[in-house]
């Protein structure tokens, strides 16, 4: 069956209008819909559709220049192919326009068949990307309240989105007290509620457009801004958010609710490469971590994809690390150094401490977590803390 590719017209110009919606019509599977100009700019909240295709010319009837429009149409509709259609035929000008980000360049008064092979060059390439495999989703969950899960899952997501070799999302599902934005500085304008509000017209390019841009690359999915919405949100909702976001990005991260295992923290762990369960040498946050592995496996999740991961390590906890893994039944994987003052001033800051601080021994340590679960072949041995003598505890 042939592929459906929804192609988005903005330009002002009628007459290359009129010949690009006629050269369209005769190919198959193609539906074509006009956009007024700077519409696509707003974002996908500003239109119905979400198209794989966008044409623009590069006749100046915003008041934006074509390469921010390019750049704008992108980020709020990663999944389109951009068409930039000019009668400048320059070479340094079609260099331009590629290196902005147009994945053809179509001369205008336009050819049918250049038309025609682009858009089956991109249906081809669709066909193909929905065979690739999707991005691996890490979960974060407290066992008790305020251990660090939130700081950790932040900062090891500005890491991962720092290092620009892949895309890096972060979802706050912590419904209730969602405070990511908090320590990420950023004042969302949307919210997961409104992906819920409008669960029936949720696509990639909805959520994408919902989501917030960090300084850093990551893309920030922001907790309902009051408490009281996040009762509105369903784990059908939380199920589809997160299998949209893995097919977006190639790391998605997800901070959730501490402790408390209800239907949609459940959607989550399925959904999950790896949860993180986050405690510190207590010995009420490691009953609750022992109790939250045993829920998890019960739920039918693989022992392999569910990893113990202790915060504010210091060698004077109330238990030792060997007395840990013997109530767990586990190895730790990770140990989080202690780091207070240089954790409260970064939070207080509203900066990241990977960015802030990053020589502070809590910033090199996520950095190196970063490291190992980019690559599953590291030293299993290491985990984040040396011992005398530089051996790993
Ligand atoms: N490694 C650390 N060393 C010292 N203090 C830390 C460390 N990690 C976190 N903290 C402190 O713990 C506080 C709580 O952290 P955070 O909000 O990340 O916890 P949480 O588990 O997400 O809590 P909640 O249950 O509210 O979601 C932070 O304000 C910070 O002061
Ligand atoms: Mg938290």
């Amino acid at each position: 069956m042939t592929k459906k590719i929804t192609v988005a017209i903005e330009i002002a110009d009628t007459g290359c209008v009129k010949t690009l919606v006629e050269a369209l019509k005769n190919l198959p599977g193609v539906e074509t819909v006009q956009w007024f100009a700077g519409t696509g700019e707003k974002g996908s909240l500003a239109v119905k559709e979400s198209p794989e295709v966008i044409i623009i010319d590069d006749q100046r009837e915003t008041s934006f220049s074509v390469t921010e429009r390019i750049s704008k149409l992108h980020h709020a509709f990663p999944q389109a192919a951009i068409f930039v259609v000019s009668a400048d035929t320059r070479p340094e000008h079609i260099v331009a326009m590629m290196r902005a980000g147009a994945s053809q360049f179509l001369v205008n008064p336009i050819n049918p068949n250049a038309l025609s092979n682009a858009i089956e060059e991109i249906r081809v390439r669709l066909a193909t990307s929905e065979k690739t495999t999707k991005g691996t989703v890490y979960s974060f969950i407290s066992s008790k309240g305020g251990l660090g899960t939130t700081v950790i899952t932040v900062n090891t997501a500005v890491t991962l989105a720092r290092n620009r070799a892949s895309k890096v999302a972060l979802c706050d599902m912590s419904l209730q007290s969602g405070d990511a934005s908090v320590l990420l500085d950023l004042l969302p304008a949307t919210t997961i509620t409104d992906l819920s509000r409008n669960f029936h017209r949720l696509d990639a390019s909805f959520l994408r457009g919902a989501m917030s841009q960090h300084r850093s690359g990551l893309a920030f999915l922001s907790a309902p801004a009051d408490p009281e919405e996040s009762g509105e949100v369903s784990p059908e909702q939380i199920a589809r958010i997160l299998d949209l976001s893995r097919q977006l990005f190639d790391v998605v991260l997800v901070d959730c609710a501490s402790m408390w295992v209800a239907d949609r923290t459940m959607e989550i762990f399925n959904l999950s490469d790896k949860i993180f369960i986050v405690t510190d040498l207590s010995v009420p946050a490691v009953r609750n971590a022992a109790r939250l592995c045993k829920l998890i496996a019960k739920l039918g999740i693989e022992q392999k994809r569910i990893e113990v991961v202790v915060n504010r390590y210091h060698k004077s906890g109330a238990l030792s690390i060997e007395e840990v893994e013997k109530t767990l039944k586990k190895p730790i994987y990770w140990l989080f150094p202690n780091d207070f003052v240089d954790i409260v001033s970064s939070i207080n800051q509203g900066e990241p401490i990977v960015e802030k601080q990053p020589g502070a021994p809590f910033a090199k340590n996520i950095i190196e977590f970063a490291e190992k679960l980019g690559n599953p072949r590291a030293d299993a041995s290491y985990r984040g803390i040396r011992g005398a003598f530089g051996k790993a505890i």
